[in-house]
């Protein structure tokens, strides 16, 4: 089974009764997400089937506005500005978009970031996720959830939990083909959880996720833990969503980053994300919540940035050790 095979399954009985429309596509929206149990590690890189299930929460307003127009050739724009061909960004991209080729393409494609500039986010999730729900919205393909979550997953596994809002589970599935791996959204909602986005260092990373993931399976041997970790964080975490426990959830997504993070520095040789900045709001994080103080965790993806994970009643005293804080409120329109 390849890519070509799992767009061809979804989309071939349906491409016969559309087609895609190049005067009034609309630019559609996907949030970005931040994983509270990190997806970490592939059962298939070519499908990009995880191994283990994860569970995130979406950005809100945080995200990326897309929209495809059929073309002679294509093309990618961002945030107004046309991108090299020869590109890192507009090979991957062009490299997905070739998957749909036979289904309306070549495709045009521009897109919008309003993802804080260098607040050390992953772009990648919001980007999958908001080019196939612009597909869809040019092509007339009424996708369902769990067909736009397999196709974003194509592109990025990450992207498979960005195409919904709220708690979102990314579950690992047992097909070959993935037809079982795709988002879910949790019903549960949490009006006063915040993240926040403290950046450290926004220059590239030494390795990128896809050969650091791939590294840390076959080389280390911490990664023989982590599958287990992450089934009893899940249900921790789940537990603690529904009953709106900072206490409860803080902990367990804070060490199941670092457990990432250490399976990483086992692997050979070591993937180290962590700068000595990083470090230091780490320690920064750990003090605050000492007996008394602020409830705030952290979690931290393929980089050096933090995400601190808080409650609303705490932001005002946040903002004091941390003056650049990006505040994000996943369940406000704002
Ligand atoms: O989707 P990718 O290949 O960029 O991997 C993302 C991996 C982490 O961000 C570190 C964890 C996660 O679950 O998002």
């Amino acid at each position: 089974m390849n890519a070509q095979d799992i767009v061809d399954q979804i989309l071939a009985e349906r491409a016969r009764a559309s087609a895609c429309a190049p005067a009034d596509a609309p630019e559609v929206y996907a949030p970005a997400n931040i994983a509270l149990v990190k997806y970490w590690g592939k059962r298939d890189t070519e499908l990009n089937l995880p191994v283990t299930s994860s569970l995130s929460v979406s950005m809100g307003a945080h995200g990326t506005f897309a929209k495809v127009t059929p073309a002679d050739s294509f093309s990618v724009t961002i945030d107004g500005e046309v991108i090299a061909p020869d590109s890192t960004i507009a090979t991957r991209m062009g490299a997905y978009l070739d998957l749909f080729k036979n289904y309306g393409g070549p495709f045009a494609l521009a897109t919008r970031s309003t993802v804080p500039v260098g607040a050390g986010l992953a772009s990648s999730a919001s980007a999958f996720a908001s080019v196939v729900a612009a597909l869809d919205a040019a092509c007339g393909w009424d996708l369902n959830l769990r067909e736009h979550s397999i196709l974003a997953r194509l592109g990025s596994g990450s992207a498979s939990r960005s195409v919904t809002t709220g708690f979102v589970e990314w579950v690992a599935g047992e097909r070959s083909d993935g037809m079982d791996s795709h988002a879910r959204p949790l019903a549960e909602t949490w009006p006063d959880f915040r993240l926040g986005l403290v950046k450290v260092h926004d220059g590239p990373k030494p390795v990128g996720s896809r050969e650091a993931m791939l590294r840390t399976v076959e080389t280390s041997p911490l990664y023989a833990a982590w599958p287990e970790k992450v089934a009893g964080d899940l249900r921790s975490v789940k537990a603690a969503i529904l009953a709106r426990d900072l206490g409860a959830l803080g902990p367990v997504a804070e060490a199941n980053a670092v457990a990432m993070h250490f399976t990483m520095h086992g692997a050979v040789p070591p993937v180290d994300y962590w700068l000595p900045a990083s470090r230091e709001a780490m320690h920064r994080v750990i003090e605050l919540r000492q007996p008394g103080g602020v409830p705030v965790w952290f979690t931290m993806d393929a980089g050096p940035n933090l995400k601190l994970l808080f409650e609303a009643r705490s932001e005002a005293v946040l903002r004091e050790t941390f003056p650049k804080l990006e505040v994000v409120a996943p369940f406000s329109n704002g």
